[in-house]
Formats: structure tokens, C-alpha cells, sequence
């Protein structure tokens, strides 16, 4: 797939997601073969003004990995700034959040908010586009509409690409939706269909496995798919992706031991990357993600989150997953086990 002039290899992106997609888990997403990552959404304005916590979060990737920068806001002056900011670290691509359902969001006429006012968000991309070198895409991520009344994402997305954003990204969900009921494939289908055909259409909403991405892709005529929830502690699913997009077999999904060796993989980057008591939130997140429908995760969570430092939330999942990979060699249960499927299996034992 190709944004302009920037060629990505795999067409699978990792969703921009706030307080998740930090550098740590954008890190192993890439490890695990990504076509790009993208840095959760910034307050323009922050940024701006320099605001400390808001240009901590303003992160290139490693080891000179391409990445994306999100941002929001609706002053002009604010977005170029921000963009430039963007740029300077490197960004790849600079992508303007039109989707953010949140209050405080939409309350400051940001995010999905102006969807209702196509006419200003134009003009955000044409300053954007204008802040940063013809290199760099500017590109648009939105919903399907503000209402279900109200779904004016073919049209709203023609009026970006005008503007000069060189990609789109829909989530299939209106803003009053929020993140409940269904994305809808079709409203991303009218988009594909309405948009130029040198324009990347991203479909986003609701995939969780291999099949949801093929299904998403064929429905909706989609050039790439953008993945969030379903990426969370199964960054795998992103190496599974890139083998079955390039005509490979699906190598399925991991073992435990392979989870737990991509924890401690994930663990020691937050420990290397970030700073303060934050960390140890962060530490219990992923310990959280990577035990997500295996026997007793419930319960190791609990424990993760009163445990008082980092090195004794490792200690606790280190001995879950050991009492884990036992239990199965006892049980003789395959080593590779879907989550769904460990669910069933452990059904039964998990109320006895
Ligand atoms: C915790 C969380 C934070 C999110 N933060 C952002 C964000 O910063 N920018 C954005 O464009 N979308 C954000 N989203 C929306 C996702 O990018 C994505 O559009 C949505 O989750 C649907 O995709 P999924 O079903 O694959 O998760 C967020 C979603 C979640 C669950």
C-alpha cells in the first residue's frame, strides 16, 4: 500500500489508542511485524505550548522504525506547530484525529466533532499539509458519521482528500455509538467507493483474528486494516497477518510459552522506556493482557494489582504461567491454543 510517497509493506496498522500504544507496546507490535504504528492522539495545543506530560507521549520509534504521529485540536496555528513537532522527531506520516466520541473532546469541538463541521476540518488539513514537507502524508482517521441520522462518511472523507489528506482511516461506528453495538463494514465500503482509487482506505472496527481481517477486506474493498482492541496482549496477531497477507500459511496462535516470553519481552521495555509510578500501573496492565482467557486470569489480576513493586508483579506471573504450562503438559492439551479455545478447555476445571 502506498500514502503518498510512503510505501508501507504489511496493509495492517496498529490502532492509535490513549494510554495503550505507548512506546513499549508499539515496540513489540513492530517486532511482531506491523506495517506502521502511531502514536496516540496529542493535544495540538499541548504540544504547542510545550506541555510536559503531552511531549513525553510525542515518541519516535526504535531503532529508526517508521512510525505516525496523531493529532488533535481546531486552531490552525496549534496543528502546524504540532505537525512540525512531528516532523522533527521523525514521524512518517502525521495523522489528524476526526473520531475521539469522548466528552472532553467533543465538548472542545475536537475529535469527531467535526464531522459536523466539514468546512474548519478542511481547513485543519490544508494548514497541517502546509506545515510539513510533500514527503510527510497527512492523513485522516473518522468515523462513520455523528449520528446514525447523521452518517456523512463518504462524503466527509472526499471533502479531507480535497483538502489534501492522502489517506483515510474509518471506524465503522457513528459518534453517539461510541464503542457500543457494531462497526459497520458497509459504511466502509460507501467510503472505498466514494474516494478516489490512488486514496488508502484504512477499515477499522471490531477485528480480532485472521478471519475478521480477511472478512473486513472483502466486504469493504479496504487497502489496509487498522487493529486496537484486538491487538491487546495478542500482538501475534500482527505476525500472523503479515505471513497470511504475503500468501504464507498462518503460523496460529502462540504458546504459553511463547506468551510469557513475549511479557517479559514487553515488561523490560516499560521498564527500560518509562519513568516514575506510572511504570508499576503499566507493569499490571500487561500482566493483565497477556493472562486475558487463560485459566484463573482473573484471579492472577487481582493479585498483580495489589503486588507492590514491578519485580513482584513479574514474580506472580512468572509462577501463573509455570502452574499453567504444567497443568497443560498434565491435562495433555496441545501447546498451541486459541484463546477461545483454552476458554472451553478450562471451562469445567475453572468452576470445579
Ligand atoms: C483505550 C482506547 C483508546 C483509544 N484512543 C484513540 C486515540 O488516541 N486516537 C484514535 O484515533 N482512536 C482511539 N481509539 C479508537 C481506536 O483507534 C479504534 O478506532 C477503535 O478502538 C476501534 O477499533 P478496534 O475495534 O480494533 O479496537 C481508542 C480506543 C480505545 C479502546
Amino acid at each position: 500500500m502506498r500514502i503518498g510517497d510512503l510505501a508501507i509493506d504489511v496493509p495492517v496498522l496498529l490502532a492509535p489508542m490513549a494510554a495503550v500504544t505507548d512506546l513499549p507496546f508499539r515496540t513489540v507490535c513492530e517486532e511482531f511485524g506491523v506495517g506502521l504504528t502511531i502514536t496516540e492522539f496529542l493535544s495540538a495545543h499541548a504540544l504547542s505550548i510545550g506541555d510536559p506530560k503531552t511531549c513525553g507521549k510525542l515518541t519516535a520509534s526504535l531503532d529508526g522504525r517508521r512510525f505516525g504521529v496523531q493529532i488533535f485540536g481546531r486552531e490552525p496555528a496549534a496543528m502546524e506547530a504540532a505537525a512540525r513537532l512531528a516532523v522533527a522527531i521523525g514521524a512518517s506520516l502525521v495523522d489528524i484525529n476526526m473520531g475521539c466520541p469522548a466528552k472532553r473532546v467533543v465538548a472542545g469541538e475536537c475529535g469527531s466533532a467535526l464531522m459536523r463541521e466539514p468546512a474548519i476540518a478542511q481547513e485543519l488539513v490544508r494548514a497541517v499539509v502546509a506545515a510539513v514537507p510533500p514527503s510527510v502524508p497527512v492523513t485522516v482517521k473518522h468515523r462513520a458519521g455523528w449520528t446514525q441520522d447523521h452518517r456523512n462518511a463518504p462524503e466527509f472523507a472526499c471533502a479531507m482528500v480535497e483538502a489534501g489528506a492522502k489517506m483515510i482511516t474509518v471506524h465503522g461506528r457513528t459518534r453517539t455509538q461510541g464503542f457500543s453495538g457494531k462497526s459497520d463494514p458497509d459504511i466502509i465500503r460507501q467510503v472505498r467507493d466514494a474516494l478516489p482509487a490512488h486514496i488508502p482506505l484504512v477499515g477499522n472496527g471490531d477485528v480480532i483474528d485472521v478471519a475478521g481481517y480477511v472478512r473486513l477486506r472483502e466486504q469493504t474493498g479496504c487497502d489496509a486494516v487498522m487493529i486496537g482492541r484486538g491487538a491487546l496482549g495478542n500482538p501475534w496477531l500482527f505476525a500472523r497477518l503479515r505471513e497470511v497477507t504475503a500468501g504464507r500459511p498462518d503460523p496460529g496462535p502462540p504458546g504459553l510459552v511463547e506468551r510469557l516470553a513475549v511479557f517479559r519481552r514487553h515488561v523490560d521495555l516499560i521498564e527500560a522506556l518509562k519513568r516514575g509510578p506510572r511504570m508499576l500501573h503499566e507493569v499490571r496492565k500487561s500482566c493483565a493482557w497477556y493472562a486475558r482467557g487463560l485459566y484463573g486470569c482473573n484471579a492472577l489480576r487481582l493479585r498483580v494489582w495489589d503486588a507492590p513493586d514491578v519485580a513482584a508483579a513479574r514474580a506472580l506471573v512468572e509462577d501463573y504461567f509455570a502452574q499453567l504450562i504444567e497443568r497443560q503438559r498434565r491435562l495433555g492439551l496441545a501447546p498451541e491454543s486459541e484463546r477461545g479455545d483454552m476458554d472451553r478447555e478450562f471451562a469445567g476445571d475453572e468452576a470445579a
